[in-house]
């Protein structure tokens, strides 16, 4: 039997994942979110999932987020209620939540950068409460959420919360892709794949997936991928360069955010190539300037701004990307410590994206 959503006038707490330092993680009863601004919207979730971000949050890589926080910047729901300035959405409506909350007027915000928004940037599950509870509360609703269809797929929809337009934007698109090339991605987790969904949109001639999880790279293989190597046995620059005819790669996509992938990426660039980071790293690495000043290499770093968000919508509304794909595992809130398990431990789970579903029933008024 379905569990009644902690919505009913009479409850005003909410079961919501919380961070409390690195490693450690609670399922615990907190306050229902509520309106602080006009132009936030409280947002019951339906579905939410777990990011490799988290992953480098529990390690304790990044640093913004406090104790207390509750974690989780990616969902699908339906809104509750609406602030008196919010003028797109209304109580009922099924929504898409962009990580990204960005004012739309500042500097950065005029210059599509909205991961730097002045009043906004990466916010949830960042330095305001997340995603990973019954209800969240969404600073600039007008413009972090998406109306979806009543009948949109939440799987496939949360995918286009934080995965795909990351992979599009801080692989694909910073990396320059040009039909033709030879790309290589390093990393196969969600967001590796869906840079590697997001790529083929530019017909490159192919794409190495690299990993050391051999169920992700069939997975990846499944997508697209023309080649995948698992780096466990360290051959792997080797391998890529008599693949190339000891040129390198056009484009390398680091999508893990460690000094060895990171590496490997400077190692495999061919001369005029691109490197795009996307990985969150918690540690310095070291820039082979000593072999890449004459290479013509450009390094790209980028927060994704979401700001494909609507293109990327259209696409897997069409059918055109099947983010349904990245899906393995489904958990309710109440399993959310063990789906960080199995998400954190993807190789020996055969994890992908795993699903977190708020599947409560709503009782009383909206
Ligand atoms: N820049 C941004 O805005 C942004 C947004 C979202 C996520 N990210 C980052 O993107 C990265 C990928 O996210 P994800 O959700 O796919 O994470 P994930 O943890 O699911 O995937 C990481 C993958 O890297 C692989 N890996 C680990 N060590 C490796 C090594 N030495 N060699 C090869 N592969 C190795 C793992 O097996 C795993 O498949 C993370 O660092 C995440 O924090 C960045
Ligand atoms: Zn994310
Ligand atoms: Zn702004």
């Amino acid at each position: 039997m379905k569990k009644a959503c902690a919505d009913v006038e009479t409850i005003r707490t909410m079961k919501a994942l919380v961070f409390h330092g690195p490693n450690k993680l609670a399922l615990e009863e907190r306050p229902k979110p509520e309106i602080m601004s006009p132009t936030d919207a409280v947002v019951r979730i339906t579905a939410t999932t777990i990011c490799g971000t988290d992953l480098h949050i529990l390690k304790g890589d990044v640093p913004t987020i406090a104790d207390g926080r509750i974690l989780g910047h990616e969902g699908v729901g339906i809104i509750e209620a609406v602030g008196a300035d919010v003028e797109n959405f209304h109580p009922g409506d099924k929504v898409l939540i962009s990580l990204i909350s960005s004012c739309g007027r500042c500097s950065f915000c005029r210059k599509e950068m909205y991961s730097h928004c002045s009043n906004g940037g990466w916010l949830l599950g960042n330095t305001v409460d997340g995603t990973q509870a019954e209800y969240v509360r969404i600073p600039y609703a007008d413009t972090g959420l998406y109306l979806l269809p009543p009948d949109a797929d939440d799987e496939a929809m949360v995918m286009l919360s934080c995965a795909l337009p990351t992979g599009f934007e801080c692989g694909a698109l910073s990396g320059q892709v040009q039909p033709g090339d030879t790309v290589a991605i390093v990393g196969a987790g969600p967001v590796g794949l869906a840079a590697l969904l997001t790529v083929q949109l530019y017909s490159p001639a192919a794409v190495v997936m690299i990993d050391l999880d051999d169920n992700r790279l069939k997975v990846a293989t499944s997508l697209g991928a023309t080649h995948v190597v698992n780096s466990w046995e360290g051959k792997t620059v080797e391998w890529v360069m008599a693949l190339t005819h000891n040129s390198g790669v056009d484009v390398a996509i680091e999508a893990v955010g460690l000094p060895a992938t990171f590496d490997l990426c400077q190692a495999i660039i061919a001369p005029g190539g691109h490197i795009a980071n996307v990985g969150v790293h918690g540690t310095s690495v070291e820039l082979h300037l000593e072999k890449l000043w004459a290479a013509n290499v450009t390094l790209t770093t980028r927060l994704v701004d979401a700001g494909t968000t609507p293109m990327l919508l259209g696409m897997v509304l069409s059918g055109r990307l099947d983010a349904k794909k990245l899906v393995s595992h489904r958990f309710e809130l109440s399993e959310i410590l063990k789906a960080y398990e199995i998400f954190g431990n993807a190789a020996k789970e055969h994890a992908i994206k795993v699903i977190i579903r708020n599947s409560c029933v709503k009782e009383g008024p909206i």
